[in-house]
């Protein structure tokens, strides 16, 4: 135990005499040994402060790494992208491409549009001659038209996106530097969003157009279903008769709005009673059931817009309809894989488009081969590095002892001449304080030799 104890304390003792001995200017004959012993004694303080506080600035201190890869793989930009987010770059050889080259949309459309029901051969089979002569809210009288129309807003729509799409992916991406995966996806979907924003917005103004050039036109349509003509006992021609339409328990007149609708039904036509003509007969048949879903009114385009699909997603529901429309027997029933509701309104239907899913897909990898960096550069931040440290300190040491050796015999001179200057001027009894100053600062310079 005691043995441990004293070795350290005579170590230091041992150490403390050593520096108090210790002179490096020994062989400088311009000097007293006083002084080259208080050169020494400043060199080392000074040499450990200086060393002290750039070992300090060097740690506290931010190193910015700066690295450069030749010709990075896909996987080496994503890695680097998901580390260095802010500080990767990765000029591209080629800065603008076109969109076809890495995008693409396939959308699929609603089962209605691949379906034999909008076929025009089809719908051909529908029509006969005298269609107009059922009752107004008989579904034979508008199926034709409904079908017919379903057919052209199907067409309609695909021929718009079609050319929107073409528009979209002849256009250019413009990218100075490769963008990270997550901006890329973010700006393609950002594109298929305008342009799908752009065609409901087409849609819904030549939707809107449409029903504005009805409504103001009083367009009066071939099936008698707004207006029909009437004859009079007297056999003169009145005009501009309208029909009616149930409208949520009210009538609803095809004279003030083309909006009127009744749900849809087949009718049959009973011989009347009445001998006076046999017109009347027509205006009240007998209903044998209606259809749900399936929407007649004033015109076939505003009560297709109100109309649901529901029952051509059923096989009963189309054999029922089929004996009184028999081409139907040529239609197989809606596939019901579909984003849509079967209850949604053909209007629903249309605002969206008719489309299912865009199938839209963005490939990064194309993108990044068609962009084709050279080279990428990312640099980094750096703190506590012990290897920096120590490199830095071992350049620096050298050169910082060289002008510390040099500097710590003028810094005696100056400390005598202003003692000299001092004595002169006043009394001289304070010789000693210099050399018991630095015997204090000592004890720092001792720890640094102990521990190195
Ligand atoms: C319509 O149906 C006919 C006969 O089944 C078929 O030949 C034709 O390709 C169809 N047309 C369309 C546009 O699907
Ligand atoms: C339409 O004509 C067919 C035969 O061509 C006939 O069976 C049917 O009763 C007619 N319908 C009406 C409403 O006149
Ligand atoms: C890019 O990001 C998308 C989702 O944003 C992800 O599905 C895809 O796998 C990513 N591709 C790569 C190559 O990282
Ligand atoms: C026609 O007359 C028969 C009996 O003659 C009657 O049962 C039926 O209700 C009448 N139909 C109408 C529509 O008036
Ligand atoms: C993306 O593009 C690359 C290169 O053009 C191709 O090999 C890859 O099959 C494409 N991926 C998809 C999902 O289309």
């Amino acid at each position: 135990m005691k043995a441990t104890t004293k070795r350290p304390t005579s170590r230091i003792k041992r150490l403390h005499n050593y520096v108090l001995k210790l002179n490096i200017y020994g062989d400088e004959s311009d000097s007293t040994l006083i002084d080259q012993l208080l050169s020494t004694r400043i060199f080392l303080l000074l040499l450990f402060l200086l060393l002290l506080l750039i070992i300090v600035y060097i740690i506290l201190s931010v190193q910015t790494h700066s690295v450069t890869i030749q010709s990075p793989s896909e996987s080496t930009f994503t890695q680097l992208s998901q580390q260095y987010p802010s500080t990767l770059s990765c000029p591209c050889l080629h800065t603008s491409i076109r969109h076809d080259r890495f995008l693409s949309l396939n959308p699929l459309y609603h089962p209605i549009c691949t379906s034999r029901l909008v076929n025009q051969s089809f719908i051909s089979l529908l029509s006969s001659a005298n269609v107009s002569e059922y009752h107004s809210k008989d579904y034979r009288k508008m199926a034709t038209s409904h079908f017919q129309i379903l057919g052209l807003l199907c067409r309609t729509v695909r021929q718009m996106i079609d050319d929107s799409l073409s528009e979209l992916l002849s256009q250019h991406f413009t990218t100075s530097e490769v963008v990270s995966n997550e901006t890329f996806n973010a700006q393609m979907n950002h594109l298929v969003e305008q342009l799908k924003t752009t065609n409901i917005a087409n849609i819904k103004y030549i939707s809107d157009f449409l029903w504005l050039n009805m409504f103001y036109n009083a367009i009066l349509s071939g099936l008698k279903t707004n207006f029909y003509l009437k004859y009079s006992n007297a056999g003169t021609m009145d005009y501009n008769f309208y029909s009616y339409f149930d409208f949520s328990n009210a009538k609803c007149d095809c004279h003030r709005s083309i909006d009127c609708t009744a749900q849809a039904a087949i009718t049959k036509l009973v011989p009347s009673n009445a001998t006076v003509n046999p017109t009347t007969a027509a205006q009240n048949p007998v209903k044998l059931f209606s259809i749900s879903g399936l929407r007649v009114g004033c015109l076939p385009y505003s009560s297709l817009l109100q109309s649901t699909l529901e029952c051509f997603f059923k096989q009963s529901c189309i054999d029922r309809i089929q004996k009184y429309l028999p081409a139907l027997a040529f239609v197989s029933p809606l596939s019901v894989h579909s984003r849509f509701h079967q209850k949604a309104t053909v209007k629903h239907l249309l605002d969206q488009l008719f489309i299912e899913s865009w199938n839209q897909i963005n490939n990064f990898t194309a993108y990044f081969q068609s962009c084709s960096p050279h080279s990428c550069t990312y640099s980094y931040d750096q703190r506590f590095n012990i290897l920096y440290v120590i490199v830095k300190l071992i350049g620096i040491f050298g050169g910082l002892k060289m002008v510390l050796k040099f500097s710590a015999p003028l810094i005696v001179k100056l400390i005598r001449r202003v003692q000299t200057c001092r004595c002169i001027s006043e009394a001289i009894d304070k010789n000693e304080i210099p050399v018991q100053q630095s015997e204090l600062f000592l004890f720092i310079p001792i720890f640094i030799f102990y521990f190195t």
